[in-house]
């Protein structure tokens, strides 16, 4: 009876100091919430809609709760640069969830998911010196990602011999994920080899498991903390056995790097890795941090710029009068057979201003990642408690009428000066900023420019005679892709 007693005063102590602690502080405005499941049914699966909306009616940053968990929405460049860019050591953490605990391991090691800190440091550190080490320099890079181009086009060309339409997702989905397994594997495959294929498909597999992601039945475990322990849905336990296919094939590779390992000549990420652990020189460089920085390569080098080329090839076959002007300054500048370079930009104005236009419309990552404070701190007077997740709208900025003259057409002049020559846009930032920006923002702008020219020199992009326009409804999941859709090419010689 005692015990009873002293559990119910115990119980009453703790939700009385519960109530006093939240209500001393200061949060964010946000919708009203259902007791115990919070807000979030407010902004989920569509969250490039939703918080831009909530945004008109709680101002430009409000909240949303999860049970316990609170969601800190920023809205407009404003706050999103003075949170990102003003004050980025206090809001480069990660918040902890689930999905990376079971995509990363509960240390959640590597780059994308890790926790601000030095373990996060040496591995971002370490793949951006390997870039530059193994000769991936911007020279570098470009020779990786150029040698593909002529098996992409070939790929795109045997897809126009074997039918009039052509879904072009496969043949960028090869090119993209062959450059990423070049800098860690050390080789391009061919694009029937076996291996490659089961890459390919398990890295496919992920990305489309991850649409669960977004469920509104997610938020659960957010909810009740140690959920995950006990009870996983069918559709998270095919997600995170989607993650471990990738995480076997990463292992048996290491494994065969370290059979042919020799330090004097590194062939690849794996072999510059392998040295470093050997030399022992950096505590924060494991094994296990070396397999999750590889995990990030895949699942965020590999489908977002994929998915940025298949935006642009339907918005070519949309916007006719605009790929006319990208055809003209390629026949211009390169012609119908030179072999296009990076540098080649400096002189094709258009040609850069349509794929950044591409990623300003398609804003394929409308949130980025989620940022999250590293201690207790305020934003304009509001009290933001440490473990909050932090949602960036990007696409709020890429939308906004204050700094694009019409944000809902599709128009490269949103980049071009009055000159002609492409201009710095403050509000545009598809790879984010501050110190978490894409770590991989190198290869993907270059990939972008020379796979988009470089199947613009050799394509005409036609929608099908009966289709009035395809759609440009987005497909939600862990980015913004495009409906499967089919397009004519014609080849140009
Ligand atoms: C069009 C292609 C790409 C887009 C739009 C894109 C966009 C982004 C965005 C928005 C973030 C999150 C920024 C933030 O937290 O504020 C990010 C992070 C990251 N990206 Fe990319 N990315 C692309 C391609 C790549 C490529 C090709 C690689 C690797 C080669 C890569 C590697 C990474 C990594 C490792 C991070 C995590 C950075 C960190 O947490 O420190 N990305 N990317």
């Amino acid at each position: 009876m005692l015990n009873y007693l002293i559990a119910t005063v115990l119980a009453l102590l703790i939700i009385l100091s519960l109530k006093i602690v939240l209500r001393s502080r200061n949060l964010p405005p946000g919708p009203r919430g259902i007791p115990i499941v919070g807000s979030i049914h407010k902004i989920v699966p569509n969250f490039h809609e939703t918080i831009p909306l909530l945004a008109k009616e709680y101002g430009n940053i409000f909240r949303i709760s999860v049970g316990p968990r609170t969601i800190i929405c920023l809205v407009g460049y404003d706050i999103i640069k003075e949170i990102l860019v003003d004050r980025a050591k206090e809001f480069s953490d990660r918040a902890t969830s689930v999905i990376a605990k079971l995509c990363r391991g509960e240390s959640r090691d590597g780059i994308a998911s890790s926790p601000y800190g030095p373990k996060w440091s040496a591995n971002r550190k370490f793949l951006l010196s390997t870039f530059r080490n193994l000769g991936l320099n911007k020279r570098g890079i470009e020779k990786t990602i150029t040698s593909e181009l002529p098996h992409l086009v070939e790929e795109l060309h045997g897809c126009c011999r074997s039918g009039n339409l052509v879904d072009p997702s496969l043949a960028l989905e090869y090119a993209t994920l062959n450059v990423i397994a070049s800098f860690t594997f050390g080789d391009r495959y061919d694009y029937g080899d076996k291996r490659f294929l089961e890459l390919l498909h398990i890295n496919n597999e992920f990305f489309q498991m991850s649409r669960v992601l977004r469920a509104p039945t997610m938020f659960i475990y957010s909810i009740i903390p140690f959920l995950h322990k006990l009870v996983l849905f069918d559709s998270v336990k095919q997600f995170a056995k989607a993650a471990r296919k990738i995480l076997d094939f990463v292992q048996v590779e290491v494994k065969r790097h370290l059979h042919t390992h020799d330090p004097q000549s590194p062939r690849d990420f794996i072999d510059c890795y392998i040295t470093e652990l050997k030399n022992n020189e950096n505590q924060f460089m494991t094994e296990k941090g070396m397999e999750m920085s590889i995990m990030d390569l895949f699942q965020a080098g590999t489908e977002t710029s994929s998915t940025t080329l298949r935006w642009a090839i339907l918005f070519m076959a949309n916007y006719p009068q605009v790929q006319e002007k990208v055809h003209d300054e390629i026949e211009r500048v390169l012609g119908l057979q030179r072999e296009v370079r990076y540098d080649d930009r400096m002189r094709m104005p258009y040609c850069e201003a349509t794929i950044l236009e591409v990623q300003r419309k398609a804003s394929i990552t409308p949130i980025g990642l989620v940022h999250a404070p590293s201690h207790d701190t305020t934003i304009r007077g509001y009290d933001i408690p440490k473990g909050s997740s932090v949602f960036i709208s990007y696409h709020s900025m890429h939308f906004s009428p204050d700094h694009w003259k019409n944000p809902n057409q599709f128009d490269p002049e949103n980049f071009l000066d009055a000159d002609g020559s492409v201009g710095n846009r403050d509000a545009f930032m598809p790879f984010g900023v501050g110190l978490r920006r894409c770590a991989g923002i190198e290869i993907a702008r270059q990939e972008l420019f020379l796979y988009f020219v470089g199947i613009l020199q050799k394509f005409d992009i036609q929608k099908p005679d009966d289709v009035k326009s395809i759609p440009e409804d987005p497909i939600v999941g862990l980015t913004l892709s495009p409906h499967p859709y089919k397009v004519v090419l014609r080849p140009k010689f």
